[in-house]
């Protein structure tokens, strides 16, 4: 097709797509020139912001490392991650749902633990946590054997590959759901923490004039077979940002029963925390992600 006016570029890329044999990549690709061809006639995008858009998709990349991902961050801090993860979870969107975002921080090679172990690796100060977790089917029936991985930050608000002071593997770990259906493990409480801002996330963030952090959670990836993996997050409602999360992930369903004890125990000085989370799995396929990241700062 010979282009004569701004119009038919669109037609001119629509009809070239129309040719793609795979029909999910053409309805893709057909409904990405539409919105984006939409979006650009809608605010008449000048040449000047073209280049600054090219700007800012490379800086993303060149952003990115081994053990830092600027694309996943800014996919939540535009909302794209928690609305895919809501368009796919609790029954298509249309029912509650404990599935949360990945987040740039898992690593797919943490330690098998057994419960009742502890994930502090090296000093890590701030309140002991107990966390005890329980795993059952749609039907309220215990789920043996899953394999569940857990990651936090630090109190400090740092994950052990951005901090070369924690020991490799600081705060994470992997455990077995016994015949019950439940594990335990040990941590400490952690905290809120900033998204860093020295790349185009942080261009976005300061340009809404929002603050830059996550309110403090702990993430879960539950995989058995016969089940879709549920990735999650519990977060504390004792976060001052609990509701305005810069990366929009906190939910209704999430929002964690930690529960302060201001009484040492036989385990824990005062005050320590503990904390019971139920998740429940819904039948599908068990596949974990790719990992957004690979290895440790340095
Ligand atoms: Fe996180």
């Amino acid at each position: 097709m010979i282009i004569e006016n701004q119009a038919m570029v669109t037609e001119a890329v629509e009809e070239a797509f129309s040719r793609v044999e795979d029909p999910r990549l053409r309805e893709i690709l057909l409904a990405l020139v539409r919105h984006l061809h939409g979006f650009v006639r809608e605010v008449r995008l000048t040449e000047r912001e073209f280049g600054e858009a090219v700007r800012i998709i490379a800086d993303l990349g060149q952003k990115t490392t081994a053990s830092h991902n600027e694309v996943m961050l800014m996919a939540g801090s535009l909302g794209v991650s928690p609305l895919v993860c809501l368009l796919n979870n609790g029954n298509h969107g249309q029912t509650e749902t404990q599935a949360n975002m990945l987040g740039p921080f898992w690593r797919d090679d943490q330690p098998m633990c057994d419960s009742g172990a502890s994930l502090v690796r090296s000093a890590t100060s701030g309140p002991e946590l107990l966390v005890s977790v329980s795993l059952e089917d749609g039907r309220g029936n215990p789920v043996a054997g899953a394999e569940v991985d857990v990651w936090h930050s630090s109190p400090e608000g740092l994950y052990e590959n951005q901090d070369p002071k924690q020991a490799e593997m600081n705060l994470r770990g992997r455990f077995v759901s016994d015949a019950s259906g439940k594990f335990q493990f040990r941590s400490v409480k952690p905290a809120g923490y900033p998204i860093p801002v020295d790349g185009p996330v942080g261009e976005l963030v300061r340009a809404t004039r929002r603050h830059n952090f996550r309110p403090a959670h702990l993430h879960f990836m539950v995989f058995k077979p016969g089940f879709k993996t549920l990735i999650s997050q519990v977060y504390s409602p004792d976060d001052p940002n609990i509701d305005s999360d810069v990366q929009f992930g906190v939910t209704r369903a999430l929002i964690g029963n930690y529960v302060r004890h201001d009484k040492p125990s036989d385990k824990f000085a005062a005050p320590w925390y503990s904390l019971d989370q139920r998740f429940v799995l819904e039948a599908g396929e068990a596949r974990r992600p790719t990992a957004p990241i690979r290895a440790k700062v340095g």
